[in-house]
């Protein structure tokens, strides 16, 4: 089976090789995300993967079938990139990665735990020389409640990394299928929770979950964590909630129109999101770069699991990430 392997970065290369020689494979890399201009580098080729940044839409899917491409595998768990009703059209296979939750759990506590320890303020007041405390007054961890949104492998992790620290956790789900979870309602999560952390998939139904609406229902000084996708939360309510005070931070690792910002290097040419850089300037505010996963066991995993995924459509015509 041939597969080419788009949006490789480096780092991924040595877990490519060392699968590629384990399964047999024979893979070709391609740097360039997959997109409707660089979908024809796939032509030729039996399978395909990519990752979540990549734009798989309606024409990437028919330009597939036209080459005889039957199955594709993302390296990524969230597959919002996905038109998945073309992918049925095209009767092209879908599939996602499983990788260590651990990687994007660990993260979202860390980052929960530096905005309770004012770290970005602190950041920020050394590099001008202020070694005051002034303004950096925390708050533990086992005096907080905690709000986990969506309770998947990644939120019972975040779940329980929270209650081990003594933390009050409650959680919301779409689905309440765990008897060891404390599910509230929305509403009620919303209300009374000092540290708000996402951990569900994008859907049609949640884009904008948090917003004007759902802020104006949290707790004054709450804390926002985003390990999950930008496109949950509006940023310019955000922004709107920070100035008026309302809300005590936000530390987001993904944000909405993030494509071509986040995994680039900006330094030289800037960048033209001026949302982002109005949240910047905030003193409670840490963004970081959709680097939750990046961890070398998850990287590792991802490249494992879709050449797996790839091996099984091949084999059997379906495969154990299967989505459609
Ligand atoms: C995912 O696996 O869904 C991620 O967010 C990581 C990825 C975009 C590299």
């Amino acid at each position: 089976m041939k597969i080419l392997a788009f949006a490789v970065r480096e780092d991924e290369i040595e877990s490519f090789n060392r699968y590629s020689k384990k399964f047999s494979l024979d893979i070709s890399f391609e740097s360039k995300s997959l997109r409707p201009d660089t979908v024809f580098l796939a032509k030729g080729f039996d399978g395909v993967t990519f990752l979540g940044n990549c734009n798989v839409n309606q024409e990437v899917l028919k330009k597939l079938n036209s080459y005889g491409i039957k199955f594709i595998a993302s390296r990524s768990v969230g597959y919002n990139n996905v038109d998945l009703e073309s992918a049925k059209k095209y009767e092209i296979k879908v599939s996602n990665a499983t990788y260590s939750p651990y990687s994007v759990a660990e993260f979202a506590l860390m980052i929960s735990m530096m905005m309770l320890r004012h770290i970005p303020k602190t950041i920020k007041h050394i590099e001008k020389n202020n070694f005051s405390l002034n303004g950096l007054l925390g708050r533990e961890v086992r005096n907080q409640q905690v709000g986990v949104i969506g309770t998947g492998k990644i939120g019972k992790i975040v779940y329980n990394l929270f209650k081990s620290l003594g933390a009050s956790v409650v959680a919301y789900d779409l689905y309440q299928n765990n008897k060891d979870i404390n599910y509230v309602c929305l509403d009620e999560l919303l209300k009374t929770s000092d540290i708000i952390t996402l951990h569900t998939p994008l859907t049609a139904e949640n884009y904008h979950l948090i917003d004007k609406n759902s802020i104006s229902k949290m707790k004054n000084d709450v804390i926002i964590i985003n390990t999950a996708r930008g496109e949950l939360i509006n940023l310019i309510d955000i922004l709107e909630g920070l100035n008026s005070n309302k809300i005590g931070g936000v530390a987001f690792d993904t944000f909405e129109k993030e494509v071509g910002i986040v995994h680039k290097d900006c330094s030289e040419k800037g960048y033209d999101y001026q949302e982002l850089k109005n949240l910047l300037t905030k003193e409670n505010v840490l963004i970081t770069s959709h680097q939750a996963f990046y961890t070398e066991q998850a990287v590792s995993d991802m490249v494992e699991s879709a050449l797996k995924n790839l091996i099984e459509f091949n084999r059997d015509g379906t495969a154990q990430n299967e989505i459609i």
